[in-house]
């Protein structure tokens, strides 16, 4: 199994943006370096370049669209421009942004093309598997959407269906990692996504909106 990956969303919490941002990514550098676990953290845009300079650990996009560089796309997010600006992934497809498949797909080869890293965000065992024929670095599975933000965890809450996504992943193309995620809080959720075999989680209201997310980040590691 790869190193275990914990990557943070900050979606667009007020506790996740600017000094707030900066704080929880010194903590993730903190406990990643003293654990050897990889972090990540997928802060809104305008937070990726001062976190890449201010930090060494991988910061995301939260999504990509899949333009090409160059063109006359006024608001699109381009995969290279989000590269220039620090980041060493994006997120593609998250439940809160979600794309066609030919955008998912088209994402996923310019974000790689442009040195990305990606994450394709899936909701079920079929979709894990037709995001695998892309070739993307990690899916994420999480399955079901009302269980964001719930503090229930997927991993306790519906085990079988992460299973059954790695096999998908797996029997499509063996060399993609798969993350899990939803309602995700403790070190004890992330011990049970490694053992029904991901490589870590996504997450994001555990940390982001906990009072000590140092505390939480901790936690989260202790039993890797
Ligand atoms: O991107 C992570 C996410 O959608 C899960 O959110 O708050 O349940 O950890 P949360």
């Amino acid at each position: 199994m790869a190193v275990p990956f914990i990557l943070i969303n900050l979606k667009s919490y007020t506790e996740g943006f600017g000094h707030n941002a900066q704080r929880i990514a010194q903590s993730a550098e903190r406990i990643a370096y003293e654990n050897d676990v990889r972090i990540g953290l997928a802060p809104g845009y305008m937070d990726i370049h001062p976190l890449h300079v201010h930090n060494s650990l991988p910061v995301f996009a939260q999504h990509i669209d899949g333009v090409t560089p160059g063109g006359a796309h006024t608001g699109h997010i381009v995969a290279e421009a989000v590269k220039a600006a620090g980041a060493t992934g994006t997120l593609i497809n998250h439940a809160e942004r979600r794309l066609t498949l030919a955008d998912i797909e088209a994402s996923n080869r310019l974000a790689r093309t442009a040195g990305l890293e990606t994450v394709i965000c899936t909701n079920n065992v079929a979709t894990s598997g037709a995001a695998a024929f892309f070739n993307p670095d990690y899916i994420a599975i999480e399955p079901p959407p009302e269980l964001i933000g719930s503090g229930i965890s997927v991993s306790k809450a519906d085990p079988e269906i992460i299973e059954n996504s790695v096999a998908a992943v797996h029997s499509v193309n063996a060399t993609v990692k798969v993350l899990t995620g939803a309602g995700i809080t403790t070190g004890e959720c992330v011990r049970t996504a490694l053992d029904l075999g991901t490589d870590g989680v996504l997450l994001a209201s555990g940390v982001v909106k906990a009072k000590d997310p140092e505390a939480v980040l901790r936690d989260l590691v202790s039993l890797i």
